[in-house]
């Protein structure tokens, strides 16, 4: 796909050229989902190594029920980065919510999936609101009024820096209002090889989805980065309790993006993702960090994912 440079978002100019004119070589993970990008991590969700999503989704269809119970029906469901919004019905058929109001950067997925579930839930409001969830927001006045129950699936906040998420949960917190639920997916840490195994398949989707970046900067930077030059690499960091995504370039490489000249030399790596994973302690930690007490928690019977339920209760003075 051809894009006339008014098309190209600036921060993502800008954040490329940080990388190669200051030698930072990261490049913030939000750049991998262009629309071929959104595709690929689709088919990556479908993959056999790749279990967070069967297993979350398997979670919310056995546990949406005990989720009800505890927060009762009526809520505005808040989903946070809904994407294609594949687990929602679970939760909606569950809770039997006041309203539904998916939030996603991306106007043209929201409109698409909000108009999907529409057709599934022909009775229940549903107000999408197009916007970055990374700060507090403001909700549709038609649910100003309602209790709240946001939702946040897929171990999203894995792929943020804690400091971040701390910083989300807090908007969160600020955005849906004392006396809410936050219902939220944490992937767990496991078996360093079944974790670089779903970040590293054996059909390649993960490398191509990784690569698809210097895919993007070609086609939408006027770049001519050689990307066959490079590799995807997945490196289990235990210190950080994260995978760490690479793209490594194979041979001593020379290129130009938006009319500057760049070079890397072989085995010069790019740091373009991070995937914390949580064991239940630290998840509980980080969500009260960020404002919200831990109501109850699922996980699947080889504790590979969990999803927490947490209340953001009126702050008291603590001891
Ligand atoms: C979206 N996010 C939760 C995925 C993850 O597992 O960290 C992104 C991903 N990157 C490579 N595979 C999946």
């Amino acid at each position: 796909m051809d894009m006339t440079i008014s098309q190209v978002d600036p921060a993502f100019k800008k954040d490329v050229l940080h990388c190669f004119e200051q030698q930072s070589y990261a490049i913030p993970a939000r750049w991998l989902y262009d629309r071929r990008g959104s595709e690929l991590f689709e088919e990556i969700t479908e993959l056999s190594e790749y279990y967070p999503t069967r297993t979350e989704t398997q979670l919310l269809e056995s546990y949406s029920a005990e989720v009800a119970e505890i927060s009762g029906a009526g809520r505005a469901v808040i989903e946070f980065g809904s994407g294609s919004s594949v687990k929602t019905p679970h939760v909606l058929r569950a809770v039997q919510p006041a309203a539904y109001v998916p939030i996603d950067i991306s106007g043209e997925f929201l409109a698409a999936s909000a108009a999907q579930l529409q057709t599934e839930f022909p009775e229940l409001p549903i107000y999408p609101l197009e916007a970055d969830f990374m700060r507090r927001l403001n909700l549709p006045d038609e649910v100003s009024g309602m209790p709240k129950l946001g939702f946040f699936p897929g171990s999203t906040i894995g792929n943020m820096i804690a400091r971040t998420s701390v910083d989300l949960l807090r908007f969160m917190r600020e955005t849906l209002g004392t006396g809410s639920q936050l219902l939220i997916g944490f992937d767990r840490i496991k078996d360093a090889d079944i974790l670089v195994d779903a970040y590293d398949d054996s059909a390649g989707v993960t490398a191509q989805f990784s690569l698809n970046l210097l895919h993007r900067i070609n086609r939408e930077l006027c770049g001519n980065i050689p990307v066959d030059q490079f590799r995807h690499i997945a490196v289990w960091n235990d210190l950080y309790a994260r995978i760490e995504i690479y793209l490594e370039a194979l041979s001593d490489v020379r290129f130009a993006i938006d009319n500057s000249r760049f070079t890397m030399t072989e085995g010069q790596k790019i740091h373009i993702e991070n995937s914390h994973k949580y064991g239940l302690r630290d998840a509980r930690l980080m969500l009260r960090a960020g404002g919200w007490s831990p109501v109850r928690e699922w996980s699947d019977e080889k504790n590979y994912f969990s999803l927490v339920l947490a209340e953001a209760h009126p702050f008291k003075n603590a001891p």
